[in-house]
């Protein structure tokens, strides 16, 4: 295929994600040409440093630092978003959808944000706007959801979708601490530019409104998301966790109730004989539950470079092969009205860790407190040193609510030292 007949790609961001496709479809043009007919020539790249090192060859007009200068482009046929951030990474896809432009975004912060708008936008302009790479990396799981099971009942979806906490927590296992964990993540190209959206929870909340919205047709906002992060975990839960047969993981739960879905982030012990639970390093899963698929699993590096970078580049050649069909390309989502269940409503199931006085009758009241709140207890485990002692409790499921009451009310008893931590822990569906 002559350079003529290339198709035009206009690049936003050329960080990790960015750099790593301009070496693929440079370096690997002919395999591409070979598998798919199609060849790609990057014709503009937007970045903010014009003069930083780069990892692939810049040749002469190559680069901008007028991001809008890569959309107007009129040799760019398909835009590819990597720069991330909302803004101004909004108004360029839009911009880029208005001009009858493809566009392939990794940008999970942004489609988290104002999906609805950018997809509606693809299609009132009749071209494709495709987002494989926001969740889970190189893992698909957008095209599953959204295609393969757009058929299927779905009732939950729990992905381990944060590749820096999942290293982290899997580093603090084997005895790293915190920091060193979260330095290495980022030398590695794992964590966010700012980590704090990775262990704080925020950018697996943005993946988890999408893989629930996607996965049950209702548009969740990442607001609705409850979030917590990894920040105050502690190597003695993770020890106290394998213990009690656990791996402590931060999970995105979606979930479809009668009354509704919920998406939630927040660590959770993970039963170890769960699929989830072996799921190691920056590696991402998603663990999909439906009425006719039983349970399916999808697993793979979540992050880095080179595997986001695929999930870009075969959204590139999907966008490539419908836009030379030449039809209007049919949307391949929709979203309908539906009502969010509050987490509070949620059953959940928690490990409370106490530091208590070891004095008669202190398990009583505490065991009374659950009791009034209707929370039943499955287990206690206790360790006395000197005249404190540590007490673990595990209830079962129970409305977060009503976990919630019975803990304000242990907080009050006098004997109680200190609420040291509570994580919730992973239960059966429904
Ligand atoms: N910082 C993200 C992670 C990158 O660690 O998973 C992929 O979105």
């Amino acid at each position: 295929m002559s350079m003529e007949n290339s198709i035009g790609i206009g690049l936003l961001g050329a960080g990790t994600v960015g750099g790593a496709l301009v070496r693929r479809l440079v370096g690997e043009s002919d395999a591409i040409a070979l598998k798919t007919g199609l060849t790609f020539d990057v014709r503009k790249i937007g970045v903010s440093r014009l003069h930083a090192e780069r990892d692939f060859a810049v040749t002469e007009g190559l680069l901008t630092d007028d991001p809008f200068e890569v959309v107007n482009d009129p040799t760019v046929d398909l835009v590819v978003e990597v720069m991330g951030g909302k803004d101004p990474a909004g108004d360029l896809i839009l911009a880029a959808l208005e001009a009858g432009k493809p566009v392939v975004s990794a940008n999970k912060e942004l489609i988290a944000a104002r999906g609805p708008e950018l997809i509606a936008a693809a299609e009132r302009a009749g071209v494709p706007f495709l987002f494989e790479a926001a969740v889970g990396g190189g893992i698909p799981i957008i095209r599953p959801l959204s295609e393969t099971l757009a058929g299927e009942t779905l009732d939950r979806v729990i992905g381990i979708v944060n590749g820096t906490t999942n290293y982290i927590l899997t580093e603090m296992e084997a005895g790293a601490t915190y920091l060193t964990a979260l330095e290495q993540a980022t030398d590695l190209g794992y964590a966010e530019p700012d980590p704090t959206a990775d262990v704080s929870g925020a950018d697996a909340a943005a993946k988890a409104a999408i893989l629930a919205s996607l996965a049950f047709g209702t548009w969740v906002d990442p607001s609705n998301v409850y979030t917590e992060g990894i920040e105050e975990l502690t190597a003695v839960d993770m020890s106290f966790a394998a213990e009690l047969g656990y791996v402590v993981k931060l999970v995105a739960v979606c979930e479809r109730k009668d009354a509704g879905v919920n998406a939630r982030v927040h660590p959770a012990m993970v039963p170890k004989d769960h699929p989830l639970a072996s799921i190691r390093g920056a590696t991402n899963a998603v663990f999909i539950e439906g009425a006719a698929i039983d349970s399916l699993l999808f697993s793979g590096p979540g992050a880095g470079g080179d595997p986001t970078a695929t999930a870009v580049l075969g959204d590139v050649i999907d966008a490539a092969r419908e836009t030379l069909a030449g039809a209007q390309v049919a949307p391949r989502i929709r979203f309908s009205p539906g009502e969010i269940v509050p987490f509070t409503d949620i059953p959940t199931r928690w490990y409370v860790r106490l530091q208590v006085d070891d004095q008669p009758g202190v398990l009583a009241k505490i065991a009374a407190s659950f009791g009034d709140e209707e929370v039943s207890i499955r287990s206690v485990w206790q360790e006395g040193v000197d005249q404190e002692a540590a007490l673990i409790v595990v209830t079962h499921q129970a409305p977060e609510s009503a976990q919630r009451a019975a803990l304000a009310s242990i907080t009050a008893i006098p004997e109680v030292i200190e609420v040291a931590s509570v994580i919730r822990v992973l239960g059966a569906s429904k």
